[in-house]
């Protein structure tokens, strides 16, 4: 019964969103409506009042979609990937929009400005997105200010990375800007998350060599945490290069990946197959369905590769439920997602839910935790 209400408020939703929302919305500049759903998101968060309104329209609960996974508790499976929240402003409107989880950033150690505007496009028939932000962010001084002494309802990852600019170009001075964001954000959050994926970072993705990556989780691994840290993967990583990275992985404090960040190879024929726009920039990575197969493969490969010993989070191109559940089988033990919510419309967070429960009872699973890596 609950499950039919929750599919009817869903479908009234989604007809709103495309049919009236999306159209206004996707004729103004990208990055004005994603500052403009920061301030609503705020709002919403603010008090209780918005919050249970939100959660009358877009909330969802299922018992066979809770897990507790290294020592945190997920009411469902999909949380908000690195990149919508940088600023760490919505933490508090996150569960009444559906999410079982949240992830702020990716924050670095020093302030960033990003690189100039504009930054964001839309790749309209490929449904994607065209990032250049740049790692935009506040610094993670201003950002644990804005964190102390608060309380979240939902878990939280905090991602970091490194300034994106000239000054942390070299390896020692980058490895110095991951470890001030690590140290003064250790005391907040649930789990950590390493970006080695950034595509727009000045100097390219220095981190994914084994000596430098080994270097980087050296000097961190001397802010001693108990707390889960994960490492985000690139889609454009050959298995040589992920196979390194876990190797490093195994000799250090990290508990699991994020399989996959933007992509920046267009040349790549799986990315290019999916590509119907004009693209508006030659720089930038690449979000969305374009990526959803590619970021499903590194899914594969890290879990047969390390025999499901990781946490995996799937993220790429999730638009439904489907999508997750592929990438659930694949190894992923959770999902993130951005794009998806942009071209589908917020409801999409319970639509997937909602998808999910009625897969793992088609399968015959009594908890999603059950499909886990069954594809392989
Ligand atoms: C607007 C935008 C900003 C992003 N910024 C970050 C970031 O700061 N750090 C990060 O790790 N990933 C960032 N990403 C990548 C996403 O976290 C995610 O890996 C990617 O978009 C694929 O998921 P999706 O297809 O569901 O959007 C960003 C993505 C988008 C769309």
């Amino acid at each position: 019964m609950i499950n039919t209400l929750v599919k009817v408020r869903n479908i009234i939703i989604r007809t709103i969103y495309i049919t009236v929302l999306k159209p206004i919305l996707f004729t103004f500049d990208p990055e004005k409506v994603h500052d403009m759903f920061i301030n609503v998101g705020r709002i919403i968060g603010s008090n209780p009042i918005t919050r249970a309104l939100n959660a009358f329209a877009f909330g969802y609960s299922n018992k066979k979609l809770e897990q507790k996974i290294l020592g945190i508790k997920f009411k469902n499976p999909i949380g908000l990937a690195a990149g919508f929240d940088k600023d760490a402003k919505i933490i508090k409107s996150m569960k009444s929009t559906g999410f079982g989880y949240t992830e702020i950033g990716s924050i670095t150690g020093e302030p960033c400005e990003g690189n100039p505007k504009p930054r964001l496009w839309r790749l309209k028939k490929s449904k994607g997105l065209i990032v250049y932000y740049g790692l935009k962010n506040e610094g993670a001084e201003k950002i644990a200010k804005k964190l102390k002494n608060k309380k979240f309802n939902i878990p939280m990852g905090v991602s970091i990375a490194k300034t994106n600019c000239k000054a942390t170009a070299t390896t020692q001075k980058g490895i110095e800007d991951y470890a001030k964001a690590f140290k003064v954000l250790h005391d907040f959050g649930d789990y950590f998350t390493i970006n080695i994926s950034c595509p727009n970072a000045h100097g390219g993705l220095p981190f994914t060599s084994k000596e430098k990556l080994e270097k980087l989780l050296d000097e961190l691994g001397k802010t001693p945490t108990e707390k889960p840290i994960f490492l985000k993967l690139a889609p454009d990583l050959s298995h040589k290069e992920i196979d390194e990275i876990i190797e490093v992985a195994d000799n250090h404090k990290i508990d699991g990946f994020i399989c996959t960040n933007l992509t920046k190879d267009r040349g790549n024929a799986s990315i290019k197959q999916h590509i119907k726009d004009a693209d508006p920039v030659s720089h930038g990575g690449i979000s969305g369905k374009p990526i959803r197969d590619l970021s499903t493969k590194v899914i594969k490969h890290v879990y047969k590769k390390t025999k499901g010993e990781y946490i995996i989070i799937g993220c790429g191109g999730v638009f439904g439920a489907k999508d997750a559940y592929e990438k659930i089988k694949a190894g992923a033990s959770l999902i993130q997602l951005i794009t998806g919510m942009i071209f589908e419309g917020p409801q999409t967070i319970s639509e997937i839910n909602l998808g999910l429960v009625k897969l793992l009872e088609k399968d015959g699973y009594k908890n999603i935790s059950e499909a886990v890596g069954k594809n392989n």
